[in-house]
């Protein structure tokens, strides 16, 4: 479990169980979720969320927590990419965001270990050194308060240099939600299944919702059209470990990041401890040992320490890197959606509440920024989208299919591991539990038919397409699929 859901239990809420009406249906009781609900209720608006699991059990309960602008080296690059007006649109409304963190915290008094941090971008191989320079002179160009700094940090390893951006923050995000989720109107263990966009109705679980308003803040969006999210949208997965350090070990000033993002390390404190995490990777293609070698670097780096709690997470990356928010698709103008955070969903949620609380509203707050992030800034080929049809066609019923398999096949997947077999021309996902059980799914995803890959780290069965996931009795862990790949036993 992670350190924030460990120390911080949320209300629980009951499931839907009849026909509602809302004005403002979120779907997804995440960050993204919760913070649009509450800028709309402090303008007296009618929102309900409705959530599959427990609000804030995704992403958001195993996050790092880290709320600032530095999104890795990005100014750089996207000054490269999309020009200095863009960029700059992108550099404030991350500010605009923070600021708003700040002034809820302060208005409400909220109790949210929220603390001003500086945030480290480093390095400790020469060939990155020229990029963190470059990104320095970048930011400082655009108006943050950044500074380029060479040689040794406050880390318990050799450095070369890192740029350093004064005045972010870090927090508990558990108990900045605890407080702001007063008196919001929510449903727990309701999961929406499907949106007729035309009559903006949602079926789900527990039954249907008619609302004026809808917003995706489900991470990867469930449904395939209009809007074709899964043509340019993956899922990076991260780990995590909370550690109890020695108090000679190297305490830190702030918030950490290696340049190198897959292979290096993201640090902070909380409350005396040192969460140290790292091992991204695009979901579905791990090949396992992502905890052991942040246990071994935890115990070579922090001799003595002790592993509090360990976690991993995922978040979806935009085609751009720049997050999908605003107006779902050309032809649904009250259809809204925030998502694409590449793991910088703290500013980013806020962002996307602002935008698309303001799109609601009809109000012209955030008109300054909004365009850079409008999710139509991409024109998909007719090409891609016939593609997509005749692949729907293919997955359809994969759900509900029937197939048994003989024990003697099952003889070559040991005890605690997952393998994908083949058995009468067809690929199945065997997995054998320590007490010798056996379970099997179908390794085709449900999303859209691709083949899934265990994750031994994790026991689950992951997509390397859009990132869904499936538990190793094949029930859906993570979106955007919304039916299993448990194969009904005759
Ligand atoms: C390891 C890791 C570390 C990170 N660290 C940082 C950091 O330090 N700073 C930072 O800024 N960002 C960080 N991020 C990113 C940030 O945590 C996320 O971007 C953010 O939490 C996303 O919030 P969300 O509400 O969009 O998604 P989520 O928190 O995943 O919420 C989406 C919700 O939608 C629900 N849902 C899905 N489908 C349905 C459905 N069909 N019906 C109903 N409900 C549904 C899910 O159950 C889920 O609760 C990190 C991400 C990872 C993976
Ligand atoms: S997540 Fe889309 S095919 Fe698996």
């Amino acid at each position: 479990m992670s350190l924030w859901l460990d120390t911080c239990k949320l209300p629980e809420y009951d499931a839907l169980d009849k026909d509602i009406e809302c004005d403002v249906l979120i779907m997804g009781g995440g960050l993204s979720g919760i913070l649009t609900a509450f800028l709309l209720k402090q303008k007296g608006v009618d929102a309900c969320i409705v959530e599959s699991d427990r609000i804030a059990n995704g992403t958001t309960g195993r996050t790092t927590g880290k709320v600032t602008i530095q999104h890795g080296l990005c100014y750089h690059n996207f000054l490269n990419q999309i020009g200095r007006e863009k960029t700059l649109m992108y550099k404030i409304a991350n500010d605009e965001a923070l600021k708003t963190y700040r002034y809820i915290v302060d208005k409400l008094n909220i109790e949210c270990d929220f603390e001003t941090k500086p945030a480290y971008v480093y390095t400790t191989e020469p060939k990155y050194a020229e990029a963190i320079k470059e990104e320095a002179e970048v930011a400082k160009g655009l108006g943050i308060d950044a500074e380029y700094i060479e040689g040794k940090l406050p880390l318990p390893f050799p450095t070369e240099c890192a740029v350093k951006f004064n005045n972010q923050a870090q927090f508990h995000p558990l108990k900045f939600i605890s407080s702001i989720i007063q008196g919001l109107k929510i449903y727990e263990k309701t999961k929406v299944l499907e949106i007729d966009v035309e009559k903006h109705v949602a079926r789900t679980t527990g039954g249907k919702i008619k609302a004026r308003h809808i917003v995706f803040a489900t991470g990867f969006p469930f449904n395939y059209t209009p809007g074709y999210y899964f043509l340019r949208m993956h899922q990076k997965r991260s780990y995590l470990l909370a550690l109890e350090i020695q108090s000679d070990s190297p305490q830190l000033d702030g918030m950490y990041l290696d340049a190198n993002g897959e292979n290096g390390f993201t640090l902070r404190m909380y409350n005396g401890m040192l969460l140290f995490g790292g091992g991204s990777h695009r979901t579905g293609e791990n090949s396992g040992g992502k905890y052991d070698y942040l246990i071994q670097s935890a115990n070579k780096y922090y001799p003595g320490c002790r592993i509090v709690h360990q976690w991993s997470a995922q978040d979806c990356v935009s085609l751009d890197n720049i997050p999908y928010i605003g107006q779902f698709s050309a032809s649904t103008p009250n259809i809204f959606v925030t998502t694409g955070y590449r793991k910088w969903g703290m500013t980013g949620s806020m962002v996307g509440a602002k935008i698309v609380a303001d799109m609601i509203l009809g109000q012209n707050d955030t008109e300054n920024y909004r365009e850079v992030f409008n999710p139509q800034r991409f024109n998909l080929s007719a090409s891609a989208v016939n593609l997509f049809k005749d692949t729907v066609k293919a997955v359809k019923g994969l759900a509900k299919e029937k197939f048994t398999i003989p024990k003697e096949e099952l003889k070559e997947v040991n005890s605690g591991e997952g393998k994908v077999i083949e058995y009468l021309g067809k690929k199945v996902g065997v997995y054998r539990d320590d007490e010798g059980t056996v379970y099997t799914v179908s390794t085709k995803c449900s999303h859209l038919g691709c083949q899934l890959e265990w994750n031994q780290d994790e026991k689950s069965w992951d997509c390397p397409c859009h990132g869904s996931r499936f538990d190793y009795k094949g029930f859906v862990i993570d979106n955007p699929a919304i039916h299993p790949v448990n194969f009904l036993d005759d």
